[in-house]
């Protein structure tokens, strides 16, 4: 139940979030990008605090978030992480940083040793299964992004739902399966029906994150800017802003907290 009240609860582990989706306890997730709203986060009881390549869009501009390198996550994970004390630190693998294990690992080292990141998160999909093995044996924890994978814009002509028809839902819940196998510690998905979420979701011992992906997974991330009702052009289907008629940044992150704690949020308006 959400009491509202975290200054001194202890920081939350990759063994939290097991217990948590163990419970139906629902995990509270945002996207941050500096010091000042980690810290907000630590205060609403955001638990999963994810510096995503969404950065590149929503910080620096771009179009996609393919221009994002490995050092403006660095920077932007550092920051993250000075004013985080709660909260579980995931950092974003970006486009073209890991193209082999070798390269994912070295990727992997430097956002968790230079940065302070305790998880990592790659797009790809079941093709991930080798990196996914070979980071998670050497000790780097992974939350596997499937669905819609926006790393993969250009191949997939556009910011699509995935897994619709029955044979992409088939081959959706196979990869799932395939990449927790491989040692996936967690899953994020993005932009799937929410029946198929659900089927997921229940298919997997590990804690999975949803982004457009309905109410039935074990817990929900936005765009912190999203949330804050500041997307630069059109707000997704699935986010809501949770400012509007509120008086304060941290009112709207401590609402956006208890809606998904209570399960009030995403409502089917939101979801596909
Ligand atoms: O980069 C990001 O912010 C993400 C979220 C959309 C989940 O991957």
């Amino acid at each position: 139940m959400y009491s509202g009240d975290h200054a001194s609860a202890p920081p939350v582990t990759l063994d939290t979030l097991r217990r948590m989706k163990a419970a139906g306890e629902k995990i509270v997730s945002l996207t941050a990008y500096d010091a000042s709203f980690a810290a907000q986060m630590d205060a609403a009881g955001v638990e999963w605090v994810l510096v995503g390549d969404s950065l590149g869009m929503v910080i620096e501009g771009h179009d996609s978030t393919l221009p994002v390198t490995l050092e403006t996550m660095l920077h932007h994970t550092r920051a993250v992480a000075r004013g985080l004390r709660r909260g579980f630190l995931v950092a974003d693998l970006p486009f073209g940083t890991c193209n082999t294990p070798e390269q994912a690992m070295h990727s992997a080292v430097r956002l968790m040793q230079e940065a302070g990141a305790r998880m990592i998160k790659l797009e790809g999909g079941a093709l991930q299964r080798e990196l996914v093995a070979h980071l998670t044996a050497r000790g780097v924890p992974v939350c596997a992004h499937i669905g819609l994978q926006p790393q993969f814009v250009h191949k997939l002509g556009g910011y699509k739902v995935q897994g619709r028809s029955a044979a992409a839902a088939a081959a959706m819940r196979e990869e799932a399966v395939a990449l927790v196998a491989a040692g996936a510690d967690m899953l994020l998905l993005e932009c799937v029906p929410t029946t198929l979420a659900a089927e997921i979701t229940a298919s997997v011992p590990v804690p999975v994150i949803g982004i457009g992906a309905g109410a039935a997974v074990d817990g929900q991330v936005l765009v912190l800017y999203d949330i804050l009702g500041i997307s630069l052009g059109k707000r997704p289907r699935f986010s809501k802003d949770f400012l509007a008629g509120r008086g304060s940044i941290a009112d709207a992150l401590h609402a956006y907290a208890r809606a998904v704690k209570q399960g009030e949020f995403p409502a089917a308006e939101h979801s596909f």
